[in-house]
């Protein structure tokens, strides 16, 4: 299955059990959200998670962007994305965990063809505050399952006050189909988590409170990379048919090791992302994380060969990214802000060099010449030492 027709699959099936699609929104939250970026599918649903009717119904399903700034230093690695896509689906009041549970369970067996063997789950095994999720492990065990129960693994919030509850995480083994499922998800990296099935029960106060909410919901989200990624029988996610433009065109350009590869493909995929909803680099907020993105993938390009630029970058990747995200900037707007970048960049190494040619930089540099190097110009650590091993 290719990604439209992934997306086509997970959508088709809710909407035959009377779930409306809606229209996934931007990475920017409104603007009394205190959270710089969307970071799951439920973030734009939380009034509606609490309570507010919502204007589609009581059934929803859609995909939504996401960014996620936590994993940073996990990219690279086969899974971890920054932007990436969640398939969601939710119950506003409506029915509950265990239909939820078993109808996941049929599409992934039945929709998708992943065989019981493969499927792990985990649940909510209580902690002082909240009870066993029994419920959801007997619902398992009727549907054949194997179950781990966990702790604060299976207890999902989307920061510190705001809706929340317990959850069932759904793993596939991804040892390979000729290795037998081994271990548990928590003791196993090979069962990678995919889909997470929330009970939204409870409303989260400042005081850390936890009030039963009248109308409990469920929120389930699926990473649509990493189902791809199983489902093409990928070694990552960038092996799918999602990255096959950059797979093709990059390399060719830039000759780097894996991960660094990997790297460049998801900061400068989430970049364009970023830019296309409408964010600039700056030195606060959004901004930031944007320029902070732009920046990493800069040093790592240029690691190895400090002439490499994004002048090079193939304006059809650009191109290929606005339009898989439905975002209305054109492609020249994009790489203008991009080459804008990494001008203001190329000067702050230039101004780098220059400060570290002074003498007191000249042996060994200490915690202090870091943190004063970076507070008081700009650089950063990686970067430093990128400068004193080249210049
Ligand atoms: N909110 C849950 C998650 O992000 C499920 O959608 O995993």
């Amino acid at each position: 299955m290719n990604t439209g027709q992934v997306v086509e699959t997970f959508t088709e099936f809710y909407r035959e059990r009377g779930h409306r699609p809606i229209t996934g929104s931007t990475l920017l939250p409104p603007p009394t959200d205190p959270v710089l970026f969307t970071t799951s599918g439920m973030h734009p649903l939380t009034p509606y998670l609490l309570g507010r009717p919502h204007p589609q119904g009581r059934r929803l399903v859609n995909v939504q962007r996401c960014l996620r700034t936590t994993d940073l230093d996990e990219v690279g690695d086969p899974t971890h994305l920054t932007v990436f896509e969640m398939l969601g689906s939710w119950s506003l009041g409506d029915y509950g965990h265990s239909q939820s549970l078993r109808w996941g369970h049929e599409l992934l067996r039945d929709g998708f063809g992943i065989p019981q063997e493969r499927l792990y789950v985990t649940v909510f095994g209580g902690d002082d505050q909240v009870g066993p999720d029994t419920q959801s492990l007997r619902t398992w065990q009727e549907l054949g399952l194997p179950v781990e129960q966990t702790g604060d693994e299976n207890w999902w919030s989307n920061g510190p006050v705001g809706p929340c509850g317990p959850d069932s995480e759904i793993f596939i083994w991804t040892g390979g189909s000729d290795t037998p499922p081994q271990g548990t998800p928590t003791t196993d990296p090979r069962w990678v988590e995919i889909w997470n099935h929330v009970h939204m029960r409870y409303h989260r106060h400042e005081d850390g409170t936890l009030e039963p909410l009248r109308q409990p919901g469920i929120d389930t989200g699926m990473g649509l990379e990493r189902l791809l990624t199983v489902l093409q029988g990928c070694g990552s996610v960038y092996e799918t048919d999602l990255f096959e433009p950059w797979t093709r065109l990059l390399p060719r350009l830039w000759d780097l090791d894996e991960r660094s590869m990997r790297l460049l493909h998801d900061h400068l995929r989430s970049s364009i992302v970023v830019i296309g909803d409408g964010v600039r680099p700056s030195n606060t907020g959004r901004g930031y994380v944007l320029r902070r993105l732009i920046r990493r993938l800069l040093t790592t390009l240029r690691r190895d060969d400090p002439s490499h630029t994004l002048i090079d970058l193939p304006v059809e990747l650009v191109e290929h990214t606005l339009n898989h995200f439905h975002q209305p900037y054109g492609p020249g707007t994009v790489r203008d802000v991009l080459l804008h970048e990494e001008r203001r960049f190329t000067e702050l190494l230039e101004r780098g060099q220059r400060v570290l040619c002074r003498p007191e930089f000249n042996g060994p540099l200490s915690e202090e010449d870091f943190r004063y190097l970076h507070d008081t110009h700009g650089l950063p650590r990686d970067l430093v030492a990128g400068l004193r091993t080249t210049g």
